[in-house]
């Protein structure tokens, strides 16, 4: 396990359903308050980035970038990963390139992140297993690297981090962002990891508008 995960629980008791019924009033009440168009200007969207991140409830796309409704398209799934099989990521991904024309696309991990410290254990969780199981695959590729580093925390903020290069490399290795990319529209795709004890977004500084850094099998002519 990794030892930043667990400390404090935070207290949620006081969320009850209709709480969120009540305080969807008062986010009208406020964002009218705030620009009596609010609703009129979100009749459309023209979001620039798209968003690939962890399913984890710490980690909302707008707020820790401090942006808005309408401003970033979001996927989320556990540990934000990018798998070619999965229709749903893909549909998402379509949209937003090819009909949405984001300019970036962004995969998002964190430290912390229990997709990664299950992937990395031996325990059985269940049908989690075959998602994870993508994950451990990573683990298998850079194995050396990781199995040096002895801190288990360390270990794990590490896979973190290769998960999110990885899943980086997987969208350049999609049909969708090649064909961008071919026909020249501009898209930058990149990896960032954000800590959920500090609010800081590390820039993995694997961004590209190509696809020099795949394997040569990868590349579609
Ligand atoms: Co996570």
């Amino acid at each position: 396990m990794c030892a930043k995960e667990k400390k404090h629980k935070h207290n949620t008791d006081h969320i009850t359903y209709k709480g969120l019924l009540d305080g969807n009033k008062k986010f009208i009440k406020n964002a009218l308050k705030s620009d009596p168009d609010y609703f009129k200007k979100l009749a459309t969207q023209n979001p620039p980035v798209l968003w690939i991140g962890c399913a984890d409830s710490r980690v909302p796309a707008n707020q820790i970038t401090n942006t808005n409704p309408g401003e970033i398209f979001v996927h989320r799934n556990i540990a934000n990963m990018v798998i070619h099989t999965d229709m749903s990521m893909l549909s998402v991904l379509d949209y937003a390139v090819n009909v949405l024309h984001v300019r970036h696309v962004i995969v998002t991990g964190h430290y912390g992140c229990g997709g990664v410290i299950a992937a990395m254990s031996n325990q059985e969780f269940g049908l989690i297993d075959n998602w994870l199981r993508h994950i451990k695959d990573i683990y298998r590729v850079h194995e050396k690297e990781l199995d040096k580093i002895k801190d288990e925390g360390k270990r794990c903020d590490r896979l973190v981090e290769l998960n999110v290069i990885e899943n980086v490399y997987n969208l350049c290795k999609t049909s969708i962002v090649q064909n961008a990319w071919k026909t020249g529209q501009p898209l930058e795709v990149h990896g960032w990891v954000y800590s959920i004890s500090t609010g800081i977004i590390t820039d993995m500084e694997v961004s590209t508008s190509n696809n020099d850094k795949l394997d040569d099998v990868f590349k579609f002519k």
